[in-house]
Parts: structure tokens; sequence; C-alpha cells
């Protein structure tokens, strides 16, 4: 007997960033030394307030089924945390508590694409929404975010992809993986192509709180024509060091709020109560302990050193990225291909990178470093890094 997979899954791969960290552990196995600048995990610990109200919540007796949305002290922190640090005010019964930000894309998407409806993602682009627009049997669309156009969307070209069809574009700001930070000039653009079409925003914003160099993160629901057409993906996975709780949330419009309340119930039946208790202290408690923001200027330590040491060398550059903890590093001077480039790296001077084209053909002569790992480390792959860089003089005629 044969037990075949639906045929909406046929596109599904294993992710190139889980698949290039295994065979990191493999080599670190047969004893290579491997400096990794593959997962966008935090190298910090949770911060420790927040471990103490968990275990104080699982103490409290916070273990029965929570509503599918999240409890009301959660859903009323994310709404004063919006409105504290982001300058928006939603209402509690605009959000419902998702299993990370992950799962928060899947529930938006899979609740309102259709087959033929079109979304439109970026490329590059962290890979989810290609693959669950392509589950839900939407036509999935691109638009660049180029190097040359400082990592901006090019409004051109996206008025170009619209058509009767599409339903949703998706933002996503800070960027994974270029680190690009939209400025409120590109999104008013946005708005304006949008203008009063049937056309909702997916705004992916887990990497607000880390922006740098003074840049403020614009939510495209600041802007008056979308805020009733944007719907919000956050989470405290990379701001708060928490990728293995997975819990995160999104926040919608009222109107498009029951469809995804009655979703989420069949999705995952809501979110572990001891866990949003947690989350609830995480967000009410931060401006009291400021965790984010340290780990936020240690991000930006190594951010800043990583940049000199990159545009110091021959054959790489890359941008100041303003967002996130991402370096999206220009590697076309050194005629590989970023699949290449990331196999000869790894295997000739033991530093992991994440190959730009698995994030969109754009991410083609790219390479991503996450510098989520140690300054240690960065100062370790920096002295690696130039060696190659030297080496390349002979490869390179
Ligand atoms: C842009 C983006 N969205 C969503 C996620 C998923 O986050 P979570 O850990 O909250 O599921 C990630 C994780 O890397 C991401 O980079």
């Amino acid at each position: 007997m044969t037990l075949r997979k639906a045929h909406r899954l046929d596109n599904l791969t294993f992710s190139k960033i889980r698949m290039t960290s295994k065979l990191m552990d493999e080599l670190e196995a047969s004893g290579k030394e491997i400096v990794r600048f593959t997962y966008g995990q935090p190298d910090f610990p949770t911060p420790q307030y927040i471990v103490d109200a968990c275990k104080k919540a699982l103490d409290d007796g916070f273990t029965t089924y929570p509503d599918y949305c999240g409890p009301l002290n959660f859903r009323q922190a994310v709404c004063d945390k919006y409105e504290r640090e982001n300058g928006l005010k939603f209402d509690a019964d605009q959000v419902i508590s998702t299993c990370g930000a992950a799962q928060a894309a899947y529930l938006v998407l899979t609740t309102f694409l259709d087959p033929g409806d079109e979304v439109i993602i970026p490329n590059p682009m962290y890979n989810i929404y290609k693959i669950i627009g392509q589950i839900c049997g939407a036509t999935v669309k691109e638009y660049a975010l180029k190097e040359e156009n400082d990592f901006q969307i090019d409004t051109k070209e996206l008025a170009g992809l619209i058509t009767d069809k599409t339903k949703m574009i998706v933002i996503c700001s800070p960027s994974n993986p270029v680190g690009g930070v939209l400025t409120k000039e590109n999104l008013q653009a946005v708005a304006d192509i949008v203008g009063d079409k049937d056309i909702f925003i997916c705004s992916d914003e887990i990497y607000e709180r880390l922006t740098y160099d003074g840049v403020e993160p614009v939510s495209p629901a600041s802007i008056p024509s979308l805020r009733e057409k944007t719907i919000i993906i956050n989470g405290f996975s990379k701001a708060f060091a928490m990728t293995g709780w997975r819990f995160g949330y999104v926040i919608t419009p009222k109107e498009f709020w029951e469809p995804l309340y009655l979703h989420a119930g069949h999705q995952v039946s809501g979110i572990p109560a001891f866990v949003l208790e947690a989350g609830a202290v995480a967000l009410n408690d931060e401006p009291k302990y400021k965790t984010v923001e340290m780990m936020r200027q240690s991000f930006d330590e190594r951010r800043q050193f990583l940049v000199k040491e990159i545009n110091s060398m021959k054959h790489f550059s890359c941008l100041t990225p303003k967002g996130a903890f991402y370096i999206f590093m220009n590697i076309k001077k050194t005629g590989m291909t970023s699949d290449e480039f990331c196999d000869w790296l790894v295997q000739n001077y033991g530093i992991a990178m994440i190959t730009g084209s698995c994030f969109g053909s754009e991410g083609e002569g790219f390479v991503r470093i996450s510098y989520a790992s140690s300054m240690e480390e960065c100062k370790k792959a920096m002295v690696l890094l130039h060696q190659a860089d030297k080496d390349l003089d002979e490869i390179v005629k």
C-alpha cells in the first residue's frame, strides 16, 4: 500500500538553514572546528526574569487548556507594547497567540489564500512565505530587494506585479536575510499603489526591536490607508532570545479576527498557558530590565565590527544593515556561485554561512551572515575570512 503525500505538499523541501547546520554538526563531530554564522538564533540565554515568570506560572497552576487566542493579560500586554514602543493602539480582541511567528505566517496565509489567488512576497526572503503560499495553491509572485536600491521596495516593479487576483503583499522589515529596514516613504509608496484595492498586507515584524543607527522600524499599520489592511506578525524568538519557547502573535484588523481565531483553534488549539503568562511578563517588565536593549547593543557592536572588516577586503563587500542580525555579503567578485562559495569557505576555512540563493533568485551572488553568534566567534571568523580573501588573489585571475 502506498500513502502518497498530498499534492499541495509537492514543493516542500527541508530548510537549507537547518540542513547547513546539520552538516556543520557532522563536520564538527569529525573533528573540524567551525565558526557558525548560520542560525538566526541569539547566543544569549532567555532573560532570567522571564524564566522565573514561567516557573511561577507553572507553580501557580497555569496548566489547563488556554483560549485559542491566548488569555486577556497576554493580549493586553501585546497592545500595551505596541502603544508604548510603536505608537500604535490596538484592542486586545485584535490579538491571537500563535506557535511562533512561523505558525503566525502559516495561520495568516492559510486562512486567506485560495488556489488562484496571488500573493506577492519579497525576493530574497526567509523562505516560509513562499512555501506556505504554494501549499495554499496560490500563485506566489516576487518583488526584488536589490542591494543597489538599498534593499528598498522598487514600487514600480511592485505595481507591475499587481493584478485583480492579488490578495496579499508580504512585507518583512527589518528583513531576514538582507537586514534592510524599509523607510516610511517607501511604505507610503506601497500604500499609494495599493490604494483602495482589496489587497491586504501581511507584515512580518519579528525583528522590529532590533534596529541600529537611530533607525526606527515603521509598521505598515502606521500608514493611515494601510491601517485596516495590515495583519502584523510578531514574536519573542529574536529580541527576547526565546527561540525554543515557540510562541508569537498576530495583530489583525477586527474584521479579519474571527476567521483567524476559528482557524487558530483548529491548527494548534492554543499556546501553553504558562508560556503566555511568561510572555505577558516579558513584555510588561521589559522597560524595567532592558534586556532587549542590552542584547541589541551587543548585536550592534558585532555588526559594526563585521561591516568594517568585510568592506576592508578585496573580494567581499556589504551594505551596513540597519536591522535584524544579518549581513548580506556580496561575493560576486569571487566568481563563484553562492553555493560554491559557501562550500569552499566551510571546507577550507571552517566558516559556515548561508547561501544567498536559498532565499530566492535575487540572493545569488550573496551569502547571509548571522551575527547572533558571539563577538569572539566574529573575530575568529574575520581572521579566517581575511586569509580566504588573500587566497582568492590566486584563484580569481
Ligand atoms: C522573518 C522571519 N519570520 C518568522 C520567523 C520565525 O520565527 P519564530 O521563531 O517566532 O517562529 C523567522 C525566523 O527566523 C524569521 O526570520
